[in-house]
């Protein structure tokens, strides 16, 4: 029986496209150090981006707002999107700036990744810009952003999705610190162990902690935390209850790229398809941990089909 979401919701999601210059290699080189690397790819990438094309490919109809350069990635992003169903109508294309890039080095073997973004001309979005793409915000569902567009559009963006009735959800990635008035704002905050540490300035370790952890990051003012536990699931937390979700088991790893934002973008395309938060997190974490056995950020964002596959084959 499938457990995604039952109807198609609308996700509005404020974020950065970067194309992901990926450096496989055995470990990263030390200051003043050149060393051979294993392969070389690039791919799609941007937590915003990829948390689009997350959630399209769970279900939901997605308005994405980002800006662009006028280069050859702008295209290849362009080109993805109208693959992918995404409409380019709330994307900005800058004459001032190029298009993100990342470095991505992703270690052989354990798939863990190191990432520098290189900013690009999502990385100059205002307030203003946000004004000007009100229609986005319109019987829009669920807003989802990142820290890697600037946090005034991003609160911008916030406080609009609130006006129009959506659900707000942020994910703190990169990690960083925000205003109380800013958490505020956001309905469902959605840190790894990283992230939570630096916004309840407490060390993350333990499944104790991470409760302690939400409890601050809710004390702080959002409605809701969900921490993100790697291979160990999610926890959610409220005023009213701290629910564990387990994650699916795999038997290997191929790059941890991009696994948060799978979840994020299959988290938000749940939420508004009406799941409820906890079957929304059962679904999201089944997609960020398919997110984990392909390499390459976009690329490895699942289908909602595999997404409910997983899910139905961990509970038989
Ligand atoms: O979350 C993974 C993403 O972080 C990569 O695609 C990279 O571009 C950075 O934004």
């Amino acid at each position: 029986m499938p457990t995604g979401p039952k109807t198609i919701g609308i996700v509005t999601i404020l974020g950065c496209f970067n194309a992901d210059l990926v450096f496989a290699g055995h470990r990263l080189p030390q200051m003043g150090e050149t060393i051979m690397g294993s392969n070389f790819s690039i791919h799609a990438g941007g937590k915003g981006s990829n948390q689009a094309i997350a959630a399209r490919r769970a279900g939901a109809e997605v308005r994405l707002i980002t800006a662009l350069g006028k280069d050859s990635f702008a295209d290849d992003a362009r080109s993805l999107y109208a693959k992918e169903g995404i409409s380019d109508q709330f994307i900005q294309a800058s004459d001032l700036h190029p298009t993100g890039t990342a470095f991505v080095f992703v270690e052989d073997g354990s798939g863990e990744n190191a990432i520098i973004v290189g900013p690009g001309a999502a990385s100059h979005l205002g307030a203003a810009d946000i004004e000007t793409v009100r229609p986005a915000f319109e019987g829009t569902d669920v807003f989802l952003s990142q820290n890697e567009v600037p946090i005034a559009a991003v609160q911008r963006g916030l406080a609009l999705a609130r006006e129009n009735g959506a659900t707000t959800l942020f994910n703190p990635a990169p990690a960083g610190d925000f205003e109380n008035s800013f958490l505020a704002l956001c309905d469902i905050v959605t840190p790894n162990r990283l992230e939570a540490s630096a916004l309840a300035n407490i060390e993350v370790a333990t499944a104790d902690d991470a409760q302690k952890a939400a409890r601050i990051i809710c004390e702080r003012g959002a409605g809701s935390v969900v921490i993100t536990l790697g291979a160990d699931g999610a926890l959610y937390f409220d005023s009213n209850s701290a629910t564990h979700i387990a994650a699916p088991k795999i038997d290997r790893i191929v790059d941890t790229t991009g696994a948060g934002d799978a979840f994020n973008g299959a988290f938000a395309a749940a939420l508004a398809a009406g799941n409820d938060r906890i079957s929304a997190i059962r679904f999201a974490t089944a997609a960020g941990t398919l997110a984990v056995t392909k390499s390459g950020a976009a690329p490895s964002m699942p289908r909602r089909t595999d997404i409910d596959a997983l899910n139905a084959r961990k509970k038989n």
